[in-house]
This record gives C-alpha cells, sequence and structure tokens, in this order.
C-alpha cells in the first residue's frame, strides 16, 4: 500500500515546482449545449436530453497538435485534458462503457491524440478524471447534492449499487494508467459533503484507487480531491498525510492571499486553477475574458507566493480553443518568451512585496517585476547596496546600474536602478530585472 515518504514525495514534485505553468483543458458534449460543464446539474437536464449532443458530437476542426504547439507558444510546461467529466462521458476508448467518444461521429480516441500531442511538443501530460459520474446508473442520483436528477423522487436509489460504481471508476482509471503511456499528472475532481455520507477519501476507496495508480504509474503526481474540493486542502496540509493525500492543495478561482502553509507553517505545493472566462466549459455567450496583461501578473502572484497557475481554455463544439482564449495565449507567450526565466524554477523571495510589483526568487537571483513606474530611478526594496552583485533588463540582458546622485544619496539604505531617462517603462504590463546578489 502506498505511502507518504517525503523524500520521495519531494523528488517528485521537482518537475512540477520549476514548471509553474499549465493548461486545464476542459472539453466534452456539453459544449454543444455551451452553457458550461455543469448545465447538466445546473438545469436539473433528464439524461434522455443530453444524449442527442452524443449522437451528435462530430468536432470536425479537432486538432490536439494545434493545441498542444498553442500550449507551448504560451510557455506553459504541462497540459491537463478533461478525460472524462461529471457528466460521466468518455473522451477516451474505454473497454467499460459504450457512453465514449469512440462511439460518436467523431469515432476518435480524443485522450491518446491529446497524449501524443503534448508529449511531441515537450510538456508534461495530465489527465483530469471526474470521481462524480451522472451517467452511470450505479451513482447517486436522489437526493444527491449535485445529480441532475437530485429532486427527483422517482430516481430513488435503493436499487444502486456504489461499490459497483467504484469498480467501474476504478477500472476506468486503471485503464488510463495501463494504456496511455506515461502521466504526469491525475487531477481528480471532486469530494464534497459532511458526515458519514460525505463523499469523500474511503468513500471513493481511495486507499485502494492511489496504491494501483502509483504502482502503474510511479512518479505521478496527483490532486487533493479525493479529500477535499476547491474548498479545504486535504491531509498534507493537516501534516498527517492519509495515502490518498493530494501532493498538491487545489484552489480554485482564487490565488491564495498569502500563498499556503501547512498547519506547521512548512511550505505546501499548490496551484491556482483559473478560467480565462467564468466557465470552465465552452459557454457561447461568456464573453467577459481576462486579458493577457492581468493573467501575466496573475502568474507571477502565483510564483511570487510559491505556486503554479493552471490556466483553462474551453474548446467549441467543434474543437476549437475560442480565438479569445488563443489571442490571451498568444500575448502571455510573447512575455514569457522574454521574461520566463523569471518564471521557470522560481518561487518566493521570502521579502516583503515591493511598491513597484513583485518579486520572485531562484537560488542567489532576484527578479523584480516592475508593474508600475517610478519618478527617478527604481527603488529595490528589501536591499542593501552591498548585497547587489549585478542588474540586468531581463528581456534584453542588458546591464543596468546602481542610481547615484544627491536625490537617492538621502536615502542610503535603499539601493536604486538606474533605467534611464524614460519615465515610462519599456514593457506596460511587467518590465522584469535580475539582480544577482553578492555571496555575503
Ligand atoms: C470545479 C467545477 C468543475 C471543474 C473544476 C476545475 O470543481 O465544478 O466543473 O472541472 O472546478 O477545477
Amino acid at each position: 500500500m502506498y505511502r507518504f515518504q517525503r523524500d520521495e514525495y519531494e523528488k517528485r514534485m521537482r518537475w512540477y515546482q520549476d514548471a509553474r505553468f499549465g493548461m486545464f483543458i476542459h472539453w466534452g458534449l456539453y459544449a454543444i449545449p455551451a452553457r458550461g460543464e455543469w448545465v447538466r446539474s445546473t438545469e436539473q437536464m433528464p439524461e434522455e436530453d443530453y444524449m442527442p449532443f452524443f449522437h451528435q458530437f462530430n468536432p470536425v476542426d479537432f486538432d490536439p497538435k494545434a493545441w498542444a504547439r498553442m500550449a507551448k507558444e504560451a510557455g506553459m510546461k504541462y497540459a491537463v485534458l478533461t478525460a472524462k467529466h461529471h457528466d460521466g462521458f468518455c473522451l477516451f476508448d474505454s473497454q467499460l462503457t459504450d457512453f465514449k467518444s469512440t462511439n460518436t461521429p467523431c469515432g476518435r480516441d480524443i485522450v491518446r491524440e491529446f497524449l501524443d500531442a503534448v508529449r511531441a511538443e515537450g510538456l508534461k501530460a495530465g489527465l483530469y478524471f471526474s470521481l462524480l459520474d451522472w451517467h452511470h446508473p450505479d451513482y447517486p442520483h436522489y437526493g444527491d447534492q449535485h445529480h441532475p436528477m437530485r429532486n427527483h423522487p422517482e430516481c430513488s436509489n435503493e436499487n444502486r449499487d456504489f461499490n459497483r460504481y467504484l469498480d467501474y471508476l476504478h477500472g476506468q482509471v486503471r485503464e488510463l494508467c495501463t494504456n496511455y503511456g506515461k502521466l504526469d499528472i491525475l487531477w481528480f475532481d471532486f469530494s464534497y459533503g459532511d458526515g458519514p455520507e460525505a463523499m469523500r477519501g474511503e468513500k471513493w476507496r481511495a486507499t485502494e484507487l492511489v496504491t494501483m495508480v502509483r504502482e502503474l504509474q510511479p512518479g505521478i503526481i496527483i490532486d487533493n480531491r479525493l479529500e477535499v474540493s476547491g474548498e479545504g486542502f486535504g491531509s498534507l496540509w493537516e501534516g498527517d498525510p492519509k495515502p490518498y493525500h493530494g501532493d498538491f492543495v487545489s484552489p480554485e478561482q482564487i490565488i491564495p492571499p498569502n500563498g499556503l502553509l501547512d498547519k506547521n507553517g512548512k511550505d505546501l505545493v499548490w496551484e491556482a486553477c483559473v478560467t480565462m472566462n467564468g466557465n470552465w466549459g465552452y459557454c457561447e455567450t461568456d464573453r467577459f475574458f481576462k486579458p493577457a496583461s492581468m493573467l501575466i501578473k496573475k502568474l507571477v502572484e502565483c510564483v511570487s507566493k510559491g505556486g503554479n497557475l493552471l490556466l483553462n481554455v474551453g474548446p467549441d463544439a467543434k474543437g476549437n480553443i475560442p480565438m479569445a482564449s488563443q489571442e490571451i495565449l498568444a500575448g502571455i507567450g510573447r512575455w514569457m518568451a522574454k521574461n520566463g526565466e523569471s518564471i521557470y524554477g522560481c518561487g518566493k523571495a521570502g521579502m516583503e512585496k515591493p511598491d513597484t510589483g513583485r518579486i520572485t526568487r531562484k537560488d542567489n537571483t532576484l527578479y523584480y517585476h516592475l508593474f508600475e513606474n517610478t519618478i527617478g530611478a527604481v527603488p529595490l526594496q528589501g536591499l542593501c547596496r552591498d548585497q547587489v552583485k549585478s542588474i540586468r533588463w531581463v528581456a534584453s540582458g542588458a546591464e543596468a546600474h546602481i542610481a547615484k546622485g544627491w536625490v537617492y544619496d538621502n536615502y542610503p539604505d535603499v539601493v536604486f536602478a538606474d533605467l534611464g531617462p524614460d519615465p515610462v517603462l519599456p514593457d506596460p504590463v511587467d518590465t522584469v530585472l535580475k539582480v544577482e546578489l553578492a555571496s555575503l
């Protein structure tokens, strides 16, 4: 049986903490109604109203190589696709169900093509897998917190065999861990409820599940949602890791204000998962996209607090990532191409957040992310002069100097970087300075 071992854990997390930035992809039948991935539940849609989408699913433009290229060009180092979401529709050729992409007009094993494309671009490959399954007859219906038929007494549960459902769940996870090559991340979603009926932990037979996963996929990274959801942290945070502990905490649609430490004040690995608009799955009328300029700063914020950003795209029914998302990815990619070294392998600086923006750190190097202009030279808050070995503009590699002159002599405890006469920063979103520290 799998047991937590700190040294093994820290070894398997290293690439993930260096990567810092990944793509989340929510895609499935729900892209056709185009009202988000929870449409069956939010609209309490009976199965018979959802099945037409199964018979229509034919994403003629699906091109996983294009998706993988966009992720890479955006500076992302890993990508996670929904292999199965709560609606129970499988984007892979499962032998345990007919409710799968290979049985639709699409006729393709989407997961296999996605994993091949992502690996070909040199990215790490992850799959999201829903613990909930609103299609499966043995999953609780009436009275469940989320099931589309939760308010229908005629959908009572007395003839449902939850253990048979768990055999199905475990069987599909075994298929994914056996038939699709090396998986780097398994992103379960999600646990819920309280008390004896809570759908958490051993209710999923989680120890058995994780032991199987880790035997089949040594080194795989698993999220914390066998224990919690976006709400809650999990047993690693408790400082008492269960066999099915999450390897990282998964704050959702939020960046933890002060980063995340465990109960004993030890750094925790965490990843904020965030949508570009307001939906994970494609939503035709949701055009409220976060601009690239904002998301660049949010990525910097995550890294400056010791975390990762998993940024979501929701492809449409034809298999296209929305143009708005593509433009945002391209904008982030242009910044990352110049400044990625201030993100990859970086983390908390252990210093106060400066007025001008944020600081990320890698060993003896600090990256000052300048979000706003200053009057005159830029104060490198938190440093004293003899700590500074060199200053460089990250984007160009050009040398910058410490500012001298009577204006700055008033503040001998502060180091100012002289960025020249232009009062406006060259990169209006985030101009990055690299400060090599003198080894004291
Ligand atoms: C929430 C949403 C789910 C989505 C997940 C991503 O659990 O309900 O649809 O897949 O967040 O983190």
